[in-house]
């Protein structure tokens, strides 16, 4: 979900819009906003189910205020409708909440004050919390809300406008974020940088249990029990033209075409060639402590669980270091044995995906050492590991991930070298991969450029009505990936195997009516993979094979360049993120925001 505000002395309407519209790729079944002015009398609200543009067409033309919040929603308690939008406010009309996270205790709530005769307009968490502002008769609005949260369990971020109080917006985070964007005689609250630096680069990120009162001339921030803090405006790197469309259709067309550049930008100053290393500041771990490290264990969500399995593959065969990768959101419920020779490892594009939040909190509280390997610099998880990584993608804004899932790979293939070489990784080893590292870009603009033939085949096989994704060893998570791309995107249902399983079932399925895209690298596995191909070939199954040389058991083969083995399986995944965009292009799917899902799922 996404959360906007502001306050100055501009018309606030178009401004909230518009900071919507760049936050919609966080949730989109629903949005609204809430406008008010210092001389104005009360609220005046507009909301709608569906897109920002469907709301946009509601606001009226005279819709005049210099003070407002709005949300774009991503529904958790109750589905998508008018009702169930934010802002959420209180019957008399002096209340509005926007509200991004989960209110744990929203039942018990709202029993009791559905006894004391509240009425409830919608079926959402957040209403409970309109309604205890509401009846709070603290004097200032800070303690009205300071009092109602103390009554809530659960994750918030959330943006409080008051009639009675129209110079302010209060707002809290706990588990949730909210940065202040600080303007020359205005300012911004938002969920997200990217609804704020169109206008300002100077922000300020709260806290877990803090709050911030903002006026159109000052802010100040305070602890949830009204400590003062002092909180230094920091400037945001990427610019505002980072989170526009630059030409393309869509998002994850730019961010497919962005990756060359992106490789480039997650080893710039980096490499150390001298000894055939990396250097990796951020790590926070000495090399005497990496070597005692007995076990790598990577935690993930969605496409960063994948780009952990590769990055597993990378650190055991570099660093010969034990090492997996596990979906956070399985792990910090299965109440995993937490080991002090174990280093973990968060892996977030955004930083602030709640299952993975969680799992770091966990280890943490049970005295693990955690490294965060983060796109978003700044975010929860970065801020909460004791050290890690930054892949530097820039702005990924197409709700599934490519580039940012294509640097995690590199920066892995980073900390295995680093690993590797205080380890017992040989300096001809050493110099191989960072040649390897090296040719990356200009090999990913070399897939690119094939396109138009990726494109042909995804025609082809878009009438599919489910794929097969096999490979071996480091192509697997290549299949894995590929496959989920595809679900996401086209819809079409795709499942991902090792080839070495087929034969121990899913071989029962393949029939022509069911396609198998194959992960065929020209590694110690090609004859294995081969006899794959020879066993889908024989129950007349179709074949599109990414390979490094034509494969004649396929129908068709996409060939890319070949690199080190180590990093093969990053290049290979690139023209499956092309088939994967153009399946769904073809079958006029949303390519950046496909139904059901959300960039940042910060919720459980
Ligand atoms: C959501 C997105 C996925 C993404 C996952 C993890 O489910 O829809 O595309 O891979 O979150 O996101 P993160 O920001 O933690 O990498």
């Amino acid at each position: 979900c996404g959360i906007v505000g502001y306050i100055g002395k501009r018309d606030v309407a178009p401004l909230l819009l518009e900071g919507l519209q760049r936050l919609e790729y966080r949730g989109y079944d629903s949005a609204g906003v809430v406008v008010t002015s210092p001389k104005a009398a009360g609220l005046k609200m507009v909301k709608a189910k569906g897109r920002v543009r469907d709301l946009e067409a509601r606001v009226p033309k005279r819709f005049a205020g210099t003070t407002g919040i709005a949300h774009t929603r991503w529904a958790t308690h109750g589905a998508p409708s008018d009702e169930n939008a934010h802002p959420h406010m209180d019957a008399e009309g002096k209340v509005a909440v926007v509200h991004n996270g989960i209110i744990d205790n929203a039942s018990d709530l709202r029993a009791k004050l559905t006894a004391e005769g509240v009425e409830f307009l919608s079926e959402t968490d957040t209403e409970v919390l309109t309604h205890l502002i509401a009846r709070n008769d603290a004097d200032t609005l800070e303690e009205k809300v300071r009092q109602s949260l103390k009554l809530i369990e659960g994750t918030y971020g959330v943006a409080v406008l008051h009639a009675d109080f129209p110079d302010r917006i209060v707002v809290a985070r706990n588990g949730s974020p909210v940065v202040l964007g600080i303007g020359e005689k205005e300012m911004f609250v938002a969920s997200d940088v990217a609804a704020l630096v169109s206008h300002t680069r100077q922000v300020v990120t709260l806290d877990d249990g803090e709050m911030a009162t903002i006026k159109a001339d000052d802010f100040r921030t305070y602890t949830t029990s009204g400590t003062r803090t002092t909180a230094e405006p920091t400037t945001v790197e990427w610019e505002a033209e980072s989170y526009d469309m630059g030409g393309h259709d869509t998002y994850m067309h730019k961010e497919i075409s962005e990756q060359p550049d992106a490789v480039d930008r997650v080893l710039r100053g980096r490499i150390d060639e001298r000894f055939a290393t990396v250097r990796l500041g951020g790590l926070n771990l000495d090399a005497r402590e990496a070597r005692t490290i007995r076990r790598i264990k990577i935690l993930g969500c969605g496409t960063s669980y994948h780009a952990g399995l590769i990055g597993a593959g990378l650190i055991e065969s570099l660093a010969r270091v034990p090492a997996d990768a596990e979906p956070a959101s399985e792990f910090r419920y299965r109440n995993p044995v937490v080991d002090p020779d174990t280093l973990y490892i968060a892996v977030s594009q955004s930083g602030e995906t709640y299952d993975v939040l969680a799992a770091v909190q966990e280890l943490k509280r049970k005295g693990a050492r955690v490294l965060g390997v983060v796109n978003v610099v700044g975010s929860a998880i970065a801020r909460e590991a004791d050290g890690g990584m930054y892949v530097h993608a820039g702005p990924e804004v197409c709700v599934v991930s490519t580039k940012c899932f294509t640097n995690t790979v590199v920066a892995f293939a980073l900390l295995a070298l680093h690993l590797g070489r205080i380890r017992d990784l040989s300096v001809s080893d050493g110099k191989r991969i960072i040649e390897g590292l090296r040719r990356l870009p200009e090999q990913i603009q070399q897939i690119l450029q094939a396109e138009a033939e990726i494109k042909k085949l995804a025609d082809q096989y878009a009438d599919a009505k489910s794929m097969m994704f096999i490979g071996r060893v480091r192509g697997y998570p290549v299949a894995l990936e590929a496959s989920l791309k595809l679900k996401e995107i086209s819809y079409i249902h795709a499942e991902a195997y090792p080839a070495s399983e087929l034969k121990h079932g899913p071989l029962a399925l393949i029939e022509p009516a069911l396609p198998t895209v194959a992960i065929v690298p020209d590694d110690d596995l090609l004859e294995k993979n081969r006899a794959a191909l020879e066993e889908i070939k024989a129950r007349s199954g179709r074949i599109l094979a990414v390979a490094h040389q034509e494969q004649e058991k396929a129908d068709h083969t996409v060939v890319v360049p070949k690199n080190e083995p180590e990093l093969d399986p990053i290049l290979m995944g690139i023209p499956l993120q092309l088939l994967a965009y153009h399946t769904a292009l073809s079958l006029g799917r949303d390519i950046d925001k496909p139904r059901n899902l959300a960039k940042s799922v910060t919720v459980e």
